[in-house]
């Protein structure tokens, strides 16, 4: 049974590289899209301080005419359907590039999906073969929370998951 380590560690690269090595362990041998998604959520959730939600959403439909649909989240229930180019997940999506944002009161066309969310980061989740699975959302009520250790910390982790499920 999987047990949180209780001690991880304070500086942000060292506890990045502790957990991608718990993500490892967590996806070894399986393969399910929606059962690491929780996993992983649940790691996080569990690791990283100062978070109100954490999460993903999947992309469904093509990226021409597709969305995004919530899918395993740590955090307060939140909205299900999210355009792509809309908000910070879809710009995320939409772009394909992490978004790494400060005050999300200034960020235009924000989604406020839980009214304590103040920074948020966006990872979109891309495979090896250029395919759009999503993004991996993480929001704070505390406005500049992230910053660039935990883009740097968070793409490895999005793309070792998707090797674990592409
Ligand atoms: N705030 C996000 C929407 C998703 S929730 O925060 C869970 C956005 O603007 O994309």
């Amino acid at each position: 049974m999987y047990e949180p380590a209780r001690d991880l560690p304070r500086d942000k690269p060292a506890l990045y590289a502790e957990l991608l090595v718990q993500a490892q362990g967590l996806f070894a041998g399986e393969r399910d899209a929606i059962a690491n998604a929780a996993n992983l959520s649940a790691l996080l959730w569990h690791a990283l301080p100062d978070c109100n939600w954490i999460g993903f959403y999947f992309l469904r439909g093509d990226e021409q005419r597709g969305e995004l649909v919530v899918g395993p989240f740590q955090g307060k229930p939140a909205c299900v359907r999210i355009a792509l180019g809309r908000g910070v997940c879809g710009t995320a999506a939409a772009t394909r590039r992490t978004q790494v944002v400060r005050d999300v009161h200034a960020f235009p066309g924000h989604i406020a999906c839980d009214a304590a969310s103040a920074a948020e980061l966006v990872v979109p989740l891309v495979t090896a073969d250029g395919r759009l699975l999503g993004v991996l959302d993480l929001d704070s009520p505390t406005i500049g929370r992230f910053d660039e250790a935990d883009l740097a910390g968070l793409e490895p982790i999005a793309a070792l998951y998707c090797a674990a499920v592409a």
